[in-house]
C-alpha cells in the first residue's frame, strides 16, 4: 500500500480509501457478513481510510462499518473514519444531534473527518451558522478533522472563511476517467491549499471496469438504473475508453479497474480515490492499483481517449 497525508494534518492515510456506500440498499447489499469480510479485506490490504456517510442505508452503512471494525478488534488508531452528514441535517440543534448518532452507530468517541454530504440546498441554513456548529464539533472532541462533499470552490471558500480556528482538510467530489469535471477547479483548489481530493465514484460505478456489455449494464437493477453513466447513449462511449484502457493493462499485466484507479493517483499526489467494493476479492484487486505508475505516453493516451467522451445527463 502507498501512503499520504490527510490534508496537511499529519494523520496517515492509505492512497486507496474503502467506500461504504455499498453497505445499503441502494446497492442491494443488506448483508452485514459480507460486508464485514470486505472490511477484513481492506484492512488486510493495507486500507486504512473508510469513507461512509449518515445517509448511507439510513445509518445502515455506519453501523456495519462500527460493528465490524469492533468485532475485528481494530484499535482506533488504526483506521481513519471519514464520515458525511447530510445537508438537512445542517441546522445548530440538528448538527449535535446527526455527529451523537453517527457516534453511536460507528461506535467510537470521535469522527476522524467530517464532511458535510452536500450544501444545504432546500433549507437556507446560512453558512456560517452551521460551518461554526461543525467548528464546535471540534472543539469538544467528537469531530477531529472537517471536509465538504460536492460543494463548489466558491461555496467552500466562503464556508472557510466561516471557521475561526479550524481549516477543511478535504474536498470530496465525482472524478473519474469518464467524468472529470472536477479538473477545472476543485482538484487545482485544492492542490494550491493543502487539501486531500477524495475522489467519489472512482471506476463511474463499475462502468469503466467493462465488466458489463451494453444489454447488461440496461439490465442492473440497483442504483445504477437512474445513473447517466449507463445509459446507452453514454455507456457505448464508455465501452469505447474501456477498450483502450484494457489495451494499456494488458502491457502492464493491470486490469481495467487497476488502470484507471492507476490513472487518477498519477494525476496529483492530492487525489485519493474512493472504491467501493462488493466483495473482498474486488477489494484486492484494486489494490493492484498502487505501487506502480502509468508511463507518461500511457497516461497520455488515456487523457487523450477519455477527453473524446462527450458525456450527457440529460437521459429521459
Ligand atoms: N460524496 C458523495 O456524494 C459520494 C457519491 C457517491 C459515492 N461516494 C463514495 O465513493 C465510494 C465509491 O463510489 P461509487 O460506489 O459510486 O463507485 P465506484 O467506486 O466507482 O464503483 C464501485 C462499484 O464498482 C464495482 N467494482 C468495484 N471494484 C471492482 C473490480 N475490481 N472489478 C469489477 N467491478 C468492480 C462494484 O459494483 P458491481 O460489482 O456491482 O459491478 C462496486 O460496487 C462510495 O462507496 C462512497 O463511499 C460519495
Amino acid at each position: 500500500m502507498e501512503f499520504t497525508e490527510l490534508g496537511s494534518t499529519g494523520l496517515k492515510i492509505s492512497r486507496l480509501s474503502l467506500g461504504a456506500w455499498q453497505f445499503s440498499e441502494a446497492w442491494g447489499m443488506k448483508d452485514y457478513g459480507l460486508a464485514k469480510s470486505i472490511v477484513a479485506k481492506a484492512l488486510e490490504v493495507g486500507i486504512n481510510f473508510i469513507d461512509t456517510a449518515m445517509i448511507y442505508g439510513r445509518g445502515m452503512s455506519e453501523d456495519f462499518l462500527g460493528r465490524a471494525l469492533q468485532e475485528l478488534g481494530v484499535k482506533r488508531d488504526e483506521v481513519v473514519i471519514a464520515t458525511k452528514i447530510p445537508g438537512e441535517f445542517l441546522s445548530p440543534e440538528d448538527v449535535p444531534r446527526a455527529i451523537e448518532r453517527s457516534l453511536a452507530r460507528l461506535r467510537t468517541e470521535s469522527i476522524d473527518l467530517l464532511l458535510i454530504h452536500w450544501p444545504p440546498a432546500w433549507h437556507n441554513f446560512p453558512t456560517c451558522t452551521y460551518m461554526r456548529a461543525l467548528e464546535r464539533a471540534v472543539n469538544v472532541g467528537a469531530v477531529n478533522y472537517l471536509g465538504l462533499s460536492d460543494y463548489p470552490v466558491e461555496l467552500a471558500e466562503a464556508a472557510r472563511a466561516c471557521l475561526a480556528r479550524e481549516d477543511l482538510v478535504a474536498l470530496q467530489v465525482r472524478f473519474n476517467l469518464a467524468e472529470r469535471w472536477a479538473e477545472a477547479e476543485h482538484i487545482p483548489y485544492a492542490e494550491a491549499n493543502g487539501l486531500t481530493l477524495m475522489a467519489w465514484s472512482p471506476l463511474g460505478k463499475g462502468a469503466l471496469t467493462g465488466k458489463y456489455s451494453l444489454e447488461e449494464a440496461g439490465r442492473l437493477q440497483d442504483v445504477r438504473m437512474n445513473e447517466a453513466l449507463f445509459h446507452p447513449k453514454n455507456y457505448s462511449q464508455v465501452l469505447e475508453l474501456v477498450n483502450v484502457i484494457r489495451e494499456i493493462g494488458n502491457k502492464y499485466g493491470k486490469t481495467p479497474a487497476q488502470v484507471a484507479l492507476n490513472w487518477l493517483i498519477s494525476y496529483s499526489d492530492v487525489i485519493v480515490p474512493i472504491v467501493g467494493a462488493r466483495s473482498p476479492s474486488q477489494v484486492e484487486e484494486n489494490v493492484g492499483a498502487v505501487g506502480w505508475r502509468l508511463s507518461f505516453e500511457d497516461w497520455r493516451s488515456l487523457d487523450e481517449a477519455s477527453k473524446r467522451l462527450k458525456i450527457t445527463y440529460v437521459t429521459w
